[in-house]
């Protein structure tokens, strides 16, 4: 895995957070998403006052590289936290099942997700151990 600058991506996530509509959870999650070309794409939550439609901060981000033709991701930031504010502090937060399937469609088992509460506390989870025994159509994961 190449080394790439863990303290950018929280920074990123940190920035988009702000961007989250949680209104009914009051939920504010923010995502930064670094491909393999270098690139950092963001996405922040955004939900519906029909529930289920409403989608997580890592699957916008997803989105925004994949549209942008990016196929090939090394790790991904998650800044999140209950607190009705996205100007507040976060907790360590996963990835929900949703976006553990969502994510081995694109990332290796070693593809790293760093869950942040600032720039100096985060942990660092790998695809591999959250999502055991993923579902796939083609080998590969
Ligand atoms: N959420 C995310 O955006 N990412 C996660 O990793 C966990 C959950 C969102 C979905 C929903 O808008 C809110 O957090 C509460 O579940």
């Amino acid at each position: 895995m190449a080394e790439y600058d863990k303290k950018e991506l929280i920074k990123a996530a940190i920035e988009v957070r702000k961007n989250a509509y949680a209104p009914y959870s009051g939920f504010y999650v923010g995502a930064a998403l670094l491909a393999e070309s270098g690139k950092v794409y963001t996405g922040a939550n955004v939900e519906n006052c029909s529930f289920p439609v409403g989608t997580c901060a890592e699957r916008s981000a997803f989105a925004a590289a994949i549209s942008s033709g990016e196929r090939k991701f090394t790790a991904v930031c998650i800044v999140g936290e209950k607190n009705n504010n996205p100007l507040l502090g976060a907790d360590y937060c996963m990835p929900c099942g949703m976006c553990r399937q969502f994510m081995t469609e694109f990332c290796d088992k070693d593809f790293e997700i760093i869950s942040a509460k600032n720039e100096e506390d985060y942990k660092v989870s790998r695809l591999g151990d959250l999502m055991p025994g993923a579902f796939m159509l083609f080998a590969g994961f």
